[in-house]
């Protein structure tokens, strides 16, 4: 993954200095998960570093243009424990940044092989579809949610890995699977991310909890909550005004909890990571399955730790 880090640097140094000031600030801190789903697919057959090195950092840089536009949408004021970009430089530098970063992306991608580009633009064009039915309308069952997940999330995680088997020359049911695989991980992904919202530590996620609350934005243990909840109306009401009260927010929380939708969540992400761990069975045994299949094992982890050990502390 230093060879990652390095390919990253590389490509943001053609930027005059304004821009790479608030690009060198989006780099740091991230897990590069997708990088890695591309490099551990692509491992699963053969082909050199050179040309798998490329596609793995514009598939990180997209998700970069994305955190940062998402930033802006959601009014976030915090990201990998640090100030949001547009808080700190403002939103006009902050689009223009994210909009730096999807050039520089493609800039890459125009150069690698054929159908990548293809299946990467395919991506960011449901993620933009996920982002702006979210804004638009809260939720309003599971399959709705479901479906927004995958378009925001998930949709780039099985592209990176559907890339790599590209890259990789794999067969086309090989890279179905891989992208099956990326399509439950990375929705068993987001709804982890959805559960922290409501019960994480901001000192852990870097980020502010409470935030898709506050938004109005409805995600799955606040579905599961409404959907049994006598006050469903009066809930309803409150987050279809998509601007709750840091009280109202932790008031609402506070039931979630403690109705037992956190447990409920977890459990369905469990399947969804289960369902990852199924998809990686078509695929030939070898190191990078297992490394593939320990990731969906360890999806669920950040959740499970705070159900096991934090339900019981006041919300942040
Ligand atoms: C954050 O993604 C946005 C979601 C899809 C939940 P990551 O959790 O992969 O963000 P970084 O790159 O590690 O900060
Ligand atoms: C994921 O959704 C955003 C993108 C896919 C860009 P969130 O809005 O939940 O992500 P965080 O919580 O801000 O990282
Ligand atoms: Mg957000
Ligand atoms: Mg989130």
């Amino acid at each position: 993954m230093l060879d990652v880090e390095a390919y990253l640097q590389e490509a943001i140094s053609a930027a005059g200095p304004e821009m790479r000031e608030l690009l060198q600030y989006c780099l740091p801190g991230g897990k590069r998960l997708r990088p890695l789903l591309v490099i551990l697919s692509s491992n699963l057959g053969y082909c050199r570093p050179q040309q798998v090195l490329p596609v793995a950092a514009a598939i990180e840089l997209i998700h970069l243009a994305s955190l940062t536009h998402d930033d802006i949408l959601d009014g976030a004021a915090t990201r990998r424990n640090r100030p949001a970009l547009h808080r700190l430089f403002g939103p006009l530098p902050a689009v223009l940044a994210g909009d730096y970063l999807f050039a520089t992306a493609f800039h890459i991608l125009a150069r690698t092989k054929k159908g990548i580009m293809q299946a990467v633009t395919q991506a960011i064009r449901l993620m933009c579809e996920g982002e702006i039915e979210q804004q638009q309308m809260p939720a309003g069952d599971e399959e709705t949610y479901l479906r927004r997940v995958q378009k925001k999330t998930a949709a780039l995680i099985a592209t990176a890995c559907q890339c790599g088997g590209i890259l990789a020359n794999l067969t086309l049911n090989q890279i179905r699977s891989l992208e099956q695989y990326g399509l439950y991980l990375g929705t068993a992904f987001q709804m982890v991310d959805d559960i922290l919202d409501l019960s994480g530590d901001p000192k852990v996620t870097g980020k502010p909890c409470l935030q898709d609350l506050q938004k109005g934005i409805v995600t799955l243990p606040v579905l599961y909550f409404l959907n049994t909840s006598p006050q469903k109306s009066f809930w309803h009401e409150m987050l279809a005004r998509r601007s709750l009260g840091l009280e109202e927010a932790r008031e609402l929380a506070r039931q979630v909890r403690a109705s037992g939708s956190l447990e409920a969540s977890v459990r369905t992400a469990q399947q969804y990571a289960n369902q990852a761990l199924l998809a990686l069975e078509a695929l030939p045994p070898c190191p990078p399955r297992e490394k593939l299949a320990e990731l969906a094992q360890k999806v669920l982890a950040p959740a499970a730790e705070i159900l096991t050990y934090k339900l019981s502390q006041p919300i942040p």
